[in-house]
């Protein structure tokens, strides 16, 4: 017979088979006992019940009940691999964050790769923004960077990320998405959300492959030297494998074909020893320049000039690893932007603030309290004064359970103390709305000098694809949205979306 020639990812447990040829292993119960027959239960004669005391049947389904855990709210489709972080370029002048200590220095870190609405089994090959978060296992514990691959955000106050994501998901009454009308209407509301709107319309809407894409940390982090200075910050890594999207007719295409098109690419290109690879920069800012800065400088639906504060190399980082288990090492991986190391601090962005709260409190609703013991999310190791809870793995022997004490239980590290920034503070703490803060003088360079022609006419092929769903009020909000941006964008996508309504084209 004639086998097909067969990717990587199909020939899984081909490998797998491979590997153990040797191996002569008894199947066992989740508590490791040896079952002697693991393909009939047990009965009273053939056609009689099945015993209550056939506990291996017991082990068996009440574990299959619980196979699934609550997915992501957000980016719950994704792929992950592993790899490391080495350090290509000194900038001890800014952080004294340990990961960054040295030039060749190298640091193990976990990626996940993932789009934001659509749910687990969703085609991986959708307009959408794409999660890139990065987890560096350092030996001053976990520092998770959860970044996404275009350098802005749609909302900068975190109160508004709920119902903007609510506008990407599934209508309330009739469970479809998009639901265009929710969309639309939020987006023209809150203008603010024009900037990335052109973003997330453009090319780089749909990347042809994780490998091919760039990330940014979208928020204003900080940076804390040796010396005690302080610095702003913003996260870049740029793709070694060339940027590279699909138009929109491709990506529906493949979305019949492949759900599984990303994952599937990423796997493949690990699994054949072609590892992809980032050059990873920062930006810095320093408490002077942000007094300074025209624009708000913790605004993360803006990006910071390149002009103004260029690209500083740091390092690259490599995937080298494909995940043993894909539930025990991607799905149960949890990044929470909280995890910062000394050096590393967090700035008064209004998005980080929240992002600060909401991702460990998801991870105890999704993976449990203890899930920074599991396997993927542990440090190195922990000192700590927490205990047992549900499914402990390591509570720490007979260690003293208070602090302080007197008997060689952990105490303070004197190195994070002197790394902790003293943060000055004040002002009447009200309900500030930043929506109206100069929302189009961004996108208004990037369409007018960023975007080369081609690119300006995808730009509006893309937005009104999206808009001629919508109602006409709608339609007319955004144009009138796209105008502020740049005349010439309201003016052809209204020309397009009336010579769509001359040609009679159905929906
Ligand atoms: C206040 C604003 C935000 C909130 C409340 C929020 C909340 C969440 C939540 C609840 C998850 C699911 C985490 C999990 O179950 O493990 C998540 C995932 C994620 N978020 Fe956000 N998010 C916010 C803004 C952002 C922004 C601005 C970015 C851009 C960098 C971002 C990037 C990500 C990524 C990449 C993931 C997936 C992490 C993974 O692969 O496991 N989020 N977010």
């Amino acid at each position: 017979m004639v086998t097909p020639k067969r990717d990587a990812a199909a020939n899984q447990l081909l490998e797998f088979s491979k590997e153990h040829e040797d191996d002569n292993v008894s199947v066992t119960t989740t508590y490791g006992v040896p079952i002697g027959k693991k393909d009939a239960s047990l009965t009273v004669g053939y056609h009689g019940p099945i015993l209550l005391q056939d506990t291996v049947l017991i082990d068996e389904l009440s574990h299959f009940s619980r196979e699934r855990i609550p997915e992501r709210v957000v980016h719950a489709k994704g792929a992950g691999a592993f790899g490391y972080f080495e350090v290509t370029h000194d900038i001890t002048q800014y952080t004294a964050a340990c990961v960054f200590s040295q030039i060749g220095k190298k640091t193990p870190i976990a990626v996940r790769f993932s789009q934001v609405a659509g749910e687990l089994g969703y085609p991986d090959t959708v307009r959408d923004v794409r999660g890139f978060a990065i987890k560096f296992y350092t030996e001053d514990g976990i520092w998770d960077l959860v970044g996404n691959n275009q350098p802005t955000f749609f909302v900068k106050d975190c109160i508004l990320f709920p119902s903007f994501i609510h506008t990407l998901k599934r209508n309330p009454k009739t469970h479809l998405r998009p639901d265009y009308d929710m969309f639309w209407d939020f987006v023209t509301l809150r203008q603010e959300t024009m900037h990335t709107s052109v973003i997330f319309f453009s090319d780089r809407g749909i990347p042809a492959s994780y490998r091919k894409m760039h990330g940014y940390g979208v928020n204003t982090f900080a940076f804390v030297n040796n010396q005690g200075q302080f610095s702003y910050c913003k996260f870049h890594y740029r793709t070694n494998q060339g940027i590279s999207n699909l138009s929109s007719e491709q990506a529906q295409k493949i979305a019949g074909i492949d759900t599984d098109y990303h994952t599937r690419d990423l796997y493949d290109a690990i699994a054949n020893g072609d590892y992809p690879s980032w050059d990873f920069y920062i930006q810095i800012m320093t408490p002077e320049q942000a007094a300074k800065n025209p624009y708000d400088p913790f605004d993360d639906t803006k990006v910071w000039l390149h002009a103004d504060y260029p690209l500083i190399p740091v390092g690259r980082f490599v995937l080298n690893r494909n995940p043993n288990n894909y539930f025990a090492e991607v799905e149960q991986i949890g990044f929470d932007v909280a995890h910062l190391i000394p050096g590393i601090e967090p700035s008064p962005d209004r998005m980080l603030q929240g992002r600060l709260f909401n991702y460990g409190d998801t991870h105890r609703y999704r993976l449990g309290a203890n899930n920074l013991q599991l396997a993927v999310n542990a440090p190195f190791n922990f000192h700590s004064y927490t205990r047992d809870g549900e499914s402990t793995i390591h509570s720490q022997g007979g260690a003293p359970n208070y602090h302080p004490n007197s008997f060689k239980g952990p105490d303070n590290d004197r190195r994070a103390h002197a790394l902790a920034p003293v943060i000055p503070l004040s002002g009447d703490a009200k309900r500030l709305d930043s929506g109206n803060d100069d929302n189009f003088t961004q996108p208004r360079l990037l369409y007018r000098r960023v975007l080369k022609p081609d690119e300006r006419g995808r730009l509006i092929q893309n937005i009104v694809s999206w808009l001629k769903p919508t109602n006409s009020v709608m339609q007319e909000r955004a144009i009138s949205a796209f105008s502020l941006v740049d005349t010439d964008l309201g003016e052809k996508i209204k020309e397009a979306l009336n010579s769509l309504v001359q040609h009679h084209v159905v929906l």
